[in-house]
């Protein structure tokens, strides 16, 4: 995003909310989402499931009530097959953080689910003043290599109610089985496009229960960090008040970074969060290298994922993002990672070869072992042209189009899908382990055209809405 043009007030107070009056928000409203939907109440809502670190034992919950419930209470038991899901469940407590907004003040809790039996499903609530929410169904994952599915989502951010959440729930309807859930970063804008509060409303109405039975995996972008005021009259950067409080997440990631940085091991994959924000902006990048080497040298996983937001080779802008290249692509080689998944750039791209996708198909043919994959996706409304170097260098690429993946894992096959925002097939590529390493298959499937502006016009057929950056 360009930090030019934004109003620092707008930008700065939302992080001077927690814990603080929000009176002076009066003083000039911002824009609001369609009729104030978003005040918290006796029940539950904003309720999102997260992994632990081994989420064969561990899952944690975020959830938000008005004050009236002081405490952090869910029940969770055994999913019988019947509706008697209480008699087994057993009672736990958690912590509360108290918010203000321009929606009232409100409570987040957080619970951790720990000793789950792998491989089960479980059910639980949670507790508001006027009662619980519905039982809400996830599965613990197995404990050693088993197939399953996931999805990835770049930046929903813009238009994240009326234009993002049908990409998402496309997303769910078309592909069941979903087990976990990625976001590379921007899951909201937290500028001055809409109240920060009324954005976080609008994400979890976006997904919906889907976020609470599906463990969700965030990474930090930058709209996840608002403008603080540094010496000198300068501007620094410090994490929103919401992150900590909506992502009860495992913790575990680089030393001062464990806010936003973490991994965990789901039935033979190693997903690994890095921050690409804090290791820019915060001086982190040594730290976040630093662990992400050690948590690739010691991961025994048949795959390993990396998630973050501002992506090593850029389809939009006029260069890469220079220090994330040049600290972590050295590793990604290296440690041999199979996919980086990013988003920041509003557009799409698929690349497997620095020097561009017609050295990249020579090189399969000739029987090349394929190197990490670098993709970038986009779900929200607001849209970046593509760069000069888009036309050669990714293998595939789209403009003004809203995106969602599907990947499913299963021994040696990773099978990775791109869907439109009305659930066509767009690209797909599988990676096949052999004693060699990984090899590129492009889909036999059908895919539909390439989507791209010509001029003025979209891909649609109406305006491009994809401006240049
Ligand atoms: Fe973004």
């Amino acid at each position: 995003m360009s930090r030019s043009g934004l109003s620092f007030r707008r930008v700065f107070l939302p992080a001077l909310l927690l814990g603080a009056s929000f009176a002076a928000q009066a003083e000039a409203p911002l824009p609001r989402s369609a009729g104030t939907p978003y005040a918290p109440r006796t029940l539950p809502d904003r309720i999102v499931l997260t992994p632990g670190a081994d989420p064969s034992r561990e899952m944690a919950v975020a959830f938000r009530t008005d004050l009236l419930q002081g405490t952090a209470e869910a029940e969770i038991g055994p999913a019988v097959d019947g509706p008697t899901l209480g008699e087994k469940a057993v009672r736990l407590t958690g912590t509360s953080r108290r918010i203000e907004s321009s929606n009232g003040p409100a409570l987040y809790h957080q619970l951790r689910f720990t000793g789950l039996t792998p491989d089960t499903a479980y059910a639980y609530r949670v507790k508001g003043s006027a009662g619980w929410s519905e039982w809400l169904q996830f599965h613990t994952a197995a404990q050693e290599p088993r197939p399953f599915r996931f999805m990835y989502l770049g930046d929903i951010q813009n238009g994240i109610l009326t234009y993002a959440s049908r990409v998402i729930r496309q997303g769910f309807h078309a592909n069941g089985g979903i087990a976990l859930v990625l976001h590379a970063g921007d899951l909201v804008a937290q500028r001055d496009d809409l109240d920060h509060d009324d954005e976080w409303g609008e994400w979890n109405q976006a997904g919906g229960y889907n976020y609470a039975i599906v463990p969700q995996v965030p990474a930090t972008g930058n709209h996840e960090y608002v403008d603080v005021p540094a010496a000198e009259g300068k501007e620094s950067r410090a994490l929103g008040p919401y992150w900590p409080v909506q992502f009860a997440l495992p913790g575990n990631g680089a030393a001062g970074v464990k806010a936003t940085t973490y991994f965990i091991d789901y039935q033979g994959v190693r997903f690994i969060v890095l921050d690409g924000t804090s290791a820019i902006d915060l001086g982190t990048m040594a730290a976040q290298t630093r662990w992400l080497d050690e948590t690739l040298a010691s991961s025994k996983a048949r795959w390993n994922v990396v998630l973050f937001h501002q992506p090593v080779f850029t389809c939009a802008r006029p260069n890469d993002t220079a220090q994330i290249k040049a600290a972590w692509k050295p590793v990604f080689d290296a440690r041999k990672v199979d996919l980086v998944l990013q988003g920041h750039d509003h557009c799409y791209s698929r690349l497997t070869n620095e020097a561009g996708s017609a050295a990249g198909i020579a090189a399969r043919a000739g029987g090349a072992v394929q190197g990490p994959v670098y993709l970038v996706s986009v779900t929200g409304s607001k849209m970046y042209g593509l760069n000069d170097r888009a036309a050669t260098q990714p293998d595939k690429v789209a403009e003004a189009t809203e995106l969602y993946q599907i990947v499913d894992v299963a021994g040696d096959r990773l099978k990775f899908r791109t869907f439109t925002a009305s659930g066509k097939l767009y690209d797909g590529f599988d990676l096949e382990r052999r004693a060699d390493g990984n090899h590129l298959v492009e889909t036999d499937e059908p895919t539909i055209a390439r989507r791209t502006c010509t001029g003025n016009v979209g891909p649609d057929g109406g305006a491009c809405v994809a401006r240049s950056k």
